[in-house]
């Protein structure tokens, strides 16, 4: 095989944080065998998880590092970022890839304002820091409502699984939608994540920029949410 593409972190797939080591092993499996190790940090990439690159976490470097989202600050910007010889390679193999807007200077501005930003602001700095904010948040939410089994994720990237049972870890996909639309109402828009059977998984990124008090003020409304809709379930 070519290569093996990955996610640092599952993000729309439920927020699955993979243990240490797990990408550093990877990359040695892809080495062995000859193939790229391609990671997409579309989601994680550009101070989300604390760091600038989610990978750095175990000490790797990718072969291809795919970006988006945070990059073009809202417009549609995405980067492929490789090294000069895999790109020399796919020039003289004839490689061929072409869109109406590729290379366009105006994101591409943004895109680089973006990241001048990130740098002046310490952004990576900030998200650990507001991550561990939101992340003591979340645990005090566990240990108050049984119905929360489980919060996982790094930095502003972090989900919360609601479960009917913590033993059996059964998604709680109905009261998942529940709280998704109370939050919305009480002010809070909850990213559940889609996927059939999985409902009951959130996946929370706020921006980067958001303030200690807009985090505390989730947080609340969060905690609001789940209360109200467990004691309407029962
Ligand atoms: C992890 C991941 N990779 C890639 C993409 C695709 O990004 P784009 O549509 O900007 O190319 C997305 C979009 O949701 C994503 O979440």
């Amino acid at each position: 095989m070519a290569a093996c593409i990955v996610e640092p972190i599952l993000s729309s797939g439920g927020v699955i944080d993979p243990p240490a080591g797990y990408f550093a092993a990877l990359k040695r499996k892809c080495e062995e065998r000859g193939m790229l190790l391609i990671v997409d940090e579309a989601q994680t990439g550009l101070c989300r998880t604390g760091s600038w690159y989610a990978f750095e976490r175990d000490g790797i470097v990718p072969d291809i590092l795919t970006l988006s989202k945070t990059l073009g600050a809202g417009l549609p910007l995405a980067a492929v970022i490789t090294t000069a010889e895999i790109e020399q390679a796919a020039h003289d193999r004839g490689y061929l890839f072409f869109t109406t807007h590729v290379s366009d200077p105006l994101v591409a501005a943004v895109g680089v304002t973006v990241l001048d930003v990130l740098q002046r602001d310490g952004l990576d700095t900030r998200a650990a820091q507001a991550g561990s904010a939101l992340r003591a948040g979340l645990l005090e939410l566990q240990e108050r409502h049984e119905c929360v089994g489980d919060v996982r994720g790094r930095g502003l990237m972090q989900g919360i699984e609601l479960v009917t049972d913590r033993a059996t870890k059964q998604g709680a996909d109905r009261l998942g939608s529940a709280v998704t639309a109370r939050c919305f109402e009480l002010g809070l828009h909850m990213n559940v994540v889609q996927l059939p059977g999985m409902g009951g998984i959130f996946r929370i990124a706020p921006p980067l920029t958001a303030s200690d008090e807009e985090i505390r003020t989730g947080l609340d409304i969060l905690d609001t949410a789940i209360a109200e809709c467990v004691s309407a379930a029962v």
